[in-house]
Order: structure tokens, then sequence, then C-alpha cells
């Protein structure tokens, strides 16, 4: 298994990235998310998904500074994405909000850009059903592509988009989206999206690729799922391992979390083994259940008023 897949762009994309979202962190950890990334890179990371929405991009960019003046690792051996928030999806604003991620990152350009999601909310505006908009995709595509044609975002995509979504998207697209970031793990496996991405040559990208354990209690935790432990034990692996290399099997960059240097590496150390086919065939039979629903962004007042809408029936 190669440690980088190829994206449509011809671009080669490190199988393995950390992720940084800081949902449920507290200020203090947010603070701690520069010491992360200096730890991950020095481990071996080479890439790093951002979000502006995640609020910590100024703290990596001073760490992303510090490794190169030390000499750690070069900006170009580095896949650093980042991501479009709800509050920018207008086309006036979405080339400002990327400005605002370069000068925070202390870069000059990115290696993906995503729309983080299928929803605009009004600048400004809480999380709250009434500053909810409709999303004109296509308007904020060409801006995108624009973004793209700059040079300043070296690869364009979309996260959280369903089949329809995404379909709608390829439609009107001159620069075809490189990358879906979306949930996926054994627990969630997306087997519709995954063929209709995989027909479209767009790369899926694994957020919560362990299913948020820290999030999720009794069946749900997947880590504990009996055939993911099964899987481990014959394998000699642990279930985080087992969960990660199912995803690179599957096509898919992982984008696992963890502030634990000894996790990092065990979360890296997915490449000189594999699942065999017979084993993999087993994780057909596990339960699935979507973790991260979103259930925020649903409401009678919001532009998607069932989770159904939201995810086009794919939940
Ligand atoms: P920690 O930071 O203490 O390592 P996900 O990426 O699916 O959202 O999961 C992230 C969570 O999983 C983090 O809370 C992280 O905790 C934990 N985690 C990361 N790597 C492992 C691992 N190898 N084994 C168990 N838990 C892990």
């Amino acid at each position: 298994m190669a440690k980088e897949f190829v994206l449509n762009t011809g671009a080669k994309i490190p199988s393995v990235g950390l992720g940084t979202s800081t949902v449920g962190a507290s200020s203090r950890e947010v603070e701690d998310f520069g010491d992360s990334v200096i730890t991950a890179i020095k481990a071996g990371y080479r890439h790093i998904d951002c979000a502006q929405a995640y609020d910590n991009e100024k703290e990596i960019g001073v760490a992303l500074r510090r490794l190169f003046e030390d000499g750690v690792v070069k900006r170009e051996d580095l896949f650093i994405t980042s991501k479009l928030s709800c509050a920018h999806l207008s086309p006036e604003d979405a080339p400002v909000a990327l400005d605002a991620t370069l000068k925070d990152l202390q870069l000059d350009y990115i290696d993906l850009y995503l729309i983080h999601w299928p929803l605009r909310i009004k600048k400004e505006g809480s999380l709250s059903p009434e500053n909810f908009l409709l999303p004109d995709i296509p308007a904020t595509w060409r801006v995108m592509e624009k973004l793209y044609d700059s040079g300043k975002a070296r690869a364009i995509g979309v996260s959280n988009f369903s089949c329809k979504k995404l379909g709608d998207l390829l439609e009107i697209a001159r620069v075809p989206p490189a990358v879906n970031q979306v949930e996926s793990h054994p627990g969630w496996q997306q087997r519709k999206l995954h063929e209709f991405c995989q027909s479209k040559g767009v790369h899926i990208s694994a957020y919560s690729p362990l299913g948020r354990p820290v999030y999720s209690s009794g069946n749900s935790i997947v880590l504990c799922n009996p055939i993911v432990k099964m899987v481990a034990e014959k394998l000699g692996k642990t279930p985080a391992q087992i969960m990660l290399r199912w995803g690179l099997q599957m096509g898919h960059t992982v984008l696992p979390k963890s502030k634990n240097e000894a996790r990092m590496k065990e979360n890296l150390d997915i490449f000189d083994w594999s699942i065999p086919e017979e084993l993999c065939a087993k994780f057909s039979a596990i339960e699935q259940f979507k973790i991260v629903r979103a259930e925020v962004f649903v409401h009678q007042q919001s532009i998607y008023k069932s989770l159904q809408d939201l995810w086009d029936g794919e939940i």
C-alpha cells in the first residue's frame, strides 16, 4: 500500500493525515494544537487537516513556521488542507476567507481547500436556525475554481456532500472536486457514496476514522466492535490500526485525531501489513450508524427540515 493517493489534479495526497478538529476541546487544548502538530510532523506525519471553523489555524501556523525555520520539514513536503466555513460561502467572502486562512497558517498556498458543509450561515450569525441560508453552491464553486486558478488552493473539493449534492456539483463544475471529505469508518462505511465517488474520480478523505470514541457510548463505540476486535487479535494489531487500515484498503485517506505521541505513531504504523480479503469481508456484518449527524443544522426554520433532507436520505 502506497503512502500516498493521487488526486484528479495529479497531486499526491499522503494517505494518513492528522485531524485537528476542536469540537468539544477547551481553549487550553486549542492552544496545545500547535504542539500536537509539531509532535505529529516529527513523528512522520506529512498531511495536516485544518479548517477555519476549528479556530486554531493561528496556533497551527506558528507551529508550521517553527518547523520550517528549524529545518524539520520543508513546505513542499507537507500537504495542508483547510475548509471554507459556512459563514463565508458568498462569492464576495470566500476569497477573503482563504486569505485569512493563509495568513493564519503563515502559508502562501494550501494543497486542498474544501467547502466545509453544504450550508450557509449568516455572517457573524450564531449556529441558530434563523441564521441558516440556502447555499448557492454553483456560485461558491465558481469562486473556488478561481482560487484554484490563482494557485492559492492547489486542489479544491467539498466536505459532507451526499451523492445527490456531489452529483449536482459535478454537473456544473469546470474544475471537478478533487475530494469529498466525509465521516467514514467500519461503523459507517458509506458504500453508495464510495461507489459514486470512485466512478467520478473524486477521492474520499475519511474524518473521524476511529468513530469518535470520546463522543460515543455503548454499541456505537466502533473501536470496541467485536468484529474489529477479532480482526485486531488475529493480526496482532490494535483496533485503531485495523479501522485505519480498513480505510486505506477502501482507497480512502484517513484523518485520525490524537494529541498523544504514542497513539500518533500507532496510527501511522499501518503500511507494512494488510487485512486479508477473507477478514475484510467480515466488516460487512458491522451494524451501521452515523455518528456525525449534524442535528444542529436541522430545524423547521432551517433550510434542512430533517436529517433526510441534509443527507439526502444517506443516513
Ligand atoms: P487521544 O488524543 O487521547 O489520542 P476520531 O479521529 O475518530 O474523531 O477519534 C479521535 C479520538 O480518538 C481522540 O479522542 C483520540 O484521543 C482517540 N484516539 C486516537 N488514536 C487512538 C488510538 N490509536 N487508540 C485509541 N484511541 C485513539
